[in-house]
């Protein structure tokens, strides 16, 4: 597969969204139909319906599994419905979230085992997997204290979780970052957003030769 493939993980709170935001602006009007912007689990209705379930608070009390389970199975409809297509089609993907997410969140997050997961998730996958991700790494008091700031509208279940839970997820992302240093790549995203979006851009230029043209 000739595409581009370039996941985006890390906190909340981490200003993912703002960076891909800034990133698509630049990228839109040179790539035109050739850039595909996607997340998870989002995207289509299939997937806005698995969103919906799992944020719904009315499933509050999800058992873990479960919870592990349909992230990996919108990952799956995901993979098969637009991220493979687009490789295909020699396309540029930007994914905010993937696999890491699950591992990070599930495995570490809800101590479900980062094994356990990474495997549920290759099975998903059948290990289709970034070229490139990049890796907002931020302190969990940071990430919380801009998300009760700026959305509180937003807060999901997830966002709820108890600061060990943050901590978890956060040790996780390290250790996955140590364990595919050829893939991930990490972005100090405790500084100004502009940095973080200069940053970011550095980054995947050094791995895909002048994506940006500045
Ligand atoms: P976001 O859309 O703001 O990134 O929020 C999605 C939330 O879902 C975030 O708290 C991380 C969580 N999540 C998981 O727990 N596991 C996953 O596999 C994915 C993709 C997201």
């Amino acid at each position: 597969m000739a595409g581009k493939f370039i996941s985006f993980e890390g906190p909340d709170g981490a200003g993912k969204t703002s960076v891909i935001d800034a990133l698509v602006a630049e990228l839109q009007p040179v790539l035109g139909d050739q850039l595909v912007v996607t997340r998870e689990p989002g995207g289509d209705h299939f997937s806005a319906k698995l969103r919906q379930i799992l944020f719904d608070d009315a499933n509050k009390g999800m058992d873990g599994r479960t919870e592990a389970l349909l992230f990996a199975a919108d990952r799956r409809h995901h993979v098969v419905s637009t991220i493979e297509p687009a490789l295909a089609a020699d396309k540029t993907i930007l994914c905010d979230r993937y696999v890491d997410s699950s591992v990070a969140y599930q495995g570490a997050g809800r101590q479900l085992g980062e094994k356990e997961v990474w495997d549920i998730n290759t099975f998903a996958t059948n290990g289709t997997m970034p070229q490139l991700t990049i890796y907002f790494d931020l302190p969990p008091e940071v990430g919380i204290s801009r998300i009760e700031s700026h959305r509180t509208d937003q807060i999901n279940r997830l966002d709820e979780e108890t600061m060990n839970f943050h901590h978890r997820v956060h040790a996780a992302y390290l250790r996955l970052y140590h364990q595919h240093p050829q893939r991930i790549r990490i972005i100090d995203a405790n500084q100004p957003l502009p940095e973080v979006i200069a940053d970011t851009k550095r980054v995947i230029n050094h791995r895909f030769a002048d994506l940006f043209s500045n």
